[in-house]
């Protein structure tokens, strides 16, 4: 059983969340990723005005947590401002999918609310080369 709850880890993507860079959309999300080791790593929409170089809160935690050498991943939370869960983009579940596809997302309001799917349910197609 992991030390890191499901509760907090949403607690940690909806902190992330406050760090958001999202001048253009006022659309803030955060995310916690938890690794297999137990260490979790954040992230938050980081926008900008050239607007298709805005990167999303998911890869944002997915790329810190694989240039400090983890790519085993159990979990990631996200979650959004407003009522809905925020699911991840496209782009974000290709990018998860890179690193195996039993990796738990929950999908969080920001009343702290989720639902839970596998990646593989998000994304049963997934392109691979390897
Ligand atoms: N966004 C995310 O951070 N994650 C997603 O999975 C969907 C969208 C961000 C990108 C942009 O800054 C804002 O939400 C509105 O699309």
């Amino acid at each position: 059983m992991s030390p890191m709850s499901d509760k907090a880890l949403i607690e940690a993507a909806l902190n992330a969340r406050e760090q958001a860079y999202a001048p253009y959309s006022r659309f803030r999300v955060g995310a916690a990723l938890l690794t297999a080791d137990d260490k979790v790593y954040t992230g938050c929409n980081v926008e900008n005005a050239s607007f298709s170089m805005t990167i999303c809160a998911e890869r944002v935690a997915v790329f810190k947590a694989v240039s400090d050498g983890k790519f085993d991943f159990k979990t990631i939370a996200v979650a959004a401002d407003g009522e809905h869960f925020c699911r991840p983009c496209g782009a974000c579940l290709q990018v998860l999918a890179e690193f195996g596809l039993d990796t738990r997302v929950l999908m969080a309001n920001e009343k702290g609310l989720f639902e839970e799917r596998t990646l593989a349910e998000l994304l049963p197609a997934a392109f691979q080369l390897i």
